[in-house]
C-alpha cells in the first residue's frame, strides 16, 4: 500500500469559474446581476420547474420558503430526525416548532408512516430531506400533505440532480431548497436556490430575500437580505453545466465501492430504490459496530489514520441536539423558549437511534482517480480494528 490520502470532498474548479471571478473583479459588480440571473436561468433548467431563486445559503433557502408559504409563529413543520441541524433551526428562525419524525429504516429518509403521530391541527407543512442524495419517499409525503392540506418543502441540499420516479427532486414538492456549500456536488462557495412553479410564491421569495423592497424606496414586506453575490454565481454558473458529467462520475466510483466492498460482514452499502436516481453526495455504507466491534466515530478516525478520509454523519438524532434539547416547542408562551419544565424533545425513535452515528460515507468525489478508489477499496477490505 502507498501513502496516499485520499479525501472525501474536494470542489472541482476550472477556467470558466476563474474568468468569470476575475470577470466580476474587473467590473467591479458584486451585487446580484447578469451572473446570478444565468445561474437561476441554468438552475431552472436543470430541474424542471418555471422558477429559481438564488439566495445566500441552504437555511436561508429553508427559512425564506418556510416565511413565503405564510407560516405563522406557533406552526408545526414536521422534520426527519436524522439529517444536518439548519432543516430544523431554519424552522425556528421562523419562529415555527420543528417536530421531530422518525427515518426510514433502509433508506435514512423521512419515515412517511410516522408522519400521522407528529401531526396535530398547527402542522403546516412537512420537510422531506433527500439525505446523502436519496431521494425520500415522495408519493407517500406528497399524499399525506395533499389530505391533510400541508405544503412540502423539499430539502434537496445534498441532492443535487437525484430523480424520484424520473422527476428531478425539487420539482415535487411545493418549493424545493438547494444547499452549494463546498462540499456538494457542485460548489457556488456559499450559495443555494429555491426552485418552483409557483408564480406568486416565487415573486414573494424575490421580494423577501431583497429587503422585501418593491422599488427603491419602498419596504412592502419584512424582508432579509439573502441574496446571492455575483462573485457566488460567477462559481456556481458553469458548475451548472458540468453537473450531470460529475454526478456521472460519482455515481461510477459509488457503484464500484458498493460491488467491491458489498460482501464484508461490517460494513453494508446503503440500500438504492430501483424507482431513484441516487446524486451520490455520498456513497453511503452502515457499519455494524457489533462485529466490527467499534464505534462509527472511532472507524472514521482510523480510516483517516490510514490515509482514506470519509464522512460521518450525523451522529444523534436532531432532537438529542443540545440546541433543541434545551428549547420546548410547545406549551409556553413563545413557540421557543427555554423551559425546563417542558420535555418536548424528550423523545426516542427506534430507527434513528439505531443508525445515528453508524453511517459513513466513502470518498466518492469527481476528482478522484482510479488510483485512489483502488487504494480506498483495499484499505477498507484490509480493515481491522
Ligand atoms: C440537508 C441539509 N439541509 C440544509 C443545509 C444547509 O445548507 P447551507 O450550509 O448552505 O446553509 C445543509 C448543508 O449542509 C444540508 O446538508
Amino acid at each position: 500500500m502507498d501513502d496516499r490520502y485520499v479525501s472525501v470532498a474536494e470542489p472541482l474548479l476550472g477556467d470558466e469559474e476563474r474568468d468569470n471571478i476575475e470577470h466580476v473583479l474587473d467590473t467591479g459588480r458584486f451585487l446580484q446581476g447578469p451572473f446570478v440571473e444565468e445561474f437561476e436561468d441554468k438552475w431552472a433548467d436543470f430541474v424542471g420547474t418555471e422558477h429559481a431563486i438564488a439566495v445566500s445559503n441552504g437555511t436561508t433557502a429553508l427559512q425564506l420558503c418556510l416565511n413565503a408559504l405564510g407560516l405563522e409563529p406557533g406552526d408545526e413543520v414536521i422534520v426527519p430526525s436524522l439529517t444536518f441541524g439548519s432543516t430544523a433551526t431554519a424552522v425556528v428562525h421562523q419562529a415555527c416548532v420543528p417536530v421531530f419524525a422518525d427515518i426510514d429504516r433502509e433508506l435514512y429518509t423521512l419515515d412517511h408512516t410516522d408522519l400521522e403521530r407528529c401531526l396535530t391541527d398547527r402542522t403546516e407543512a412537512i420537510i422531506p430531506v433527500h439525505l446523502y442524495g436519496h431521494p425520500a419517499e415522495m408519493d407517500e409525503i406528497r399524499a399525506f400533505a395533499d389530505e391533510h392540506g400541508l405544503a412540502v418543502v423539499e430539502d434537496a441540499a445534498q441532492a443535487h440532480g437525484a430523480k424520484y420516479k424520473g422527476a428531478q427532486v425539487g420539482s415535487i414538492g411545493d418549493v424545493g431548497c438547494f444547499s452549494f456549500y463546498a462540499t456538494k456536488n457542485i460548489t457556488t462557495g456559499e450559495g443555494g436556490i429555491i426552485t418552483t412553479d409557483d408564480d406568486e410564491l416565487a415573486e414573494s421569495l424575490r421580494l423577501l430575500r431583497s429587503h422585501g423592497m418593491a422599488n427603491r424606496d419602498e419596504h412592502i414586506a419584512l424582508g432579509y437580505n439573502y441574496r446571492m453575490s455575483e462573485l457566488n454565481a460567477a462559481i456556481g454558473s458553469p458548475q451548472v453545466d458540468r453537473l450531470t458529467e460529475f454526478n456521472r462520475r460519482r455515481a461510477e466510483i459509488s457503484e464500484r465501492l458498493f460491488t467491491e466492498l458489498g460482501d464484508l460482514e461490517w460494513l453494508r452499502p446503503a440500500t438504492v430504490r430501483d424507482y431513484v436516481d441516487h446524486a451520490y453526495f455520498w456513497a453511503p455504507f452502515e457499519i455494524d459496530t457489533d462485529r466490527i466491534g467499534m464505534t462509527g466515530k472511532e472507524v472514521w478516525e482510523a480510516l483517516k489514520q490510514r490515509g482514506v478520509e470519509t464522512r460521518h454523519r450525523y451522529t444523534m438524532p436532531l432532537y438529542e441536539q443540545p440546541v433543541f434539547k434545551q428549547h420546548c416547542g410547545f406549551n409556553s408562551d413563545f413557540p421557543w423558549s427555554a423551559n425546563e419544565n417542558d420535555h418536548q424533545y424528550d423523545i426516542s425513535l427506534p430507527n434513528v437511534e439505531e443508525v445515528a452515528g453508524n453511517t459513513i460515507g466513502l470518498p466518492n468525489h469527481p476528482g478522484l482517480d482510479e488510483e485512489d478508489v483502488d487504494y480506498v477499496v483495499e484499505v477498507v477490505r484490509n480493515f481491522e480494528p
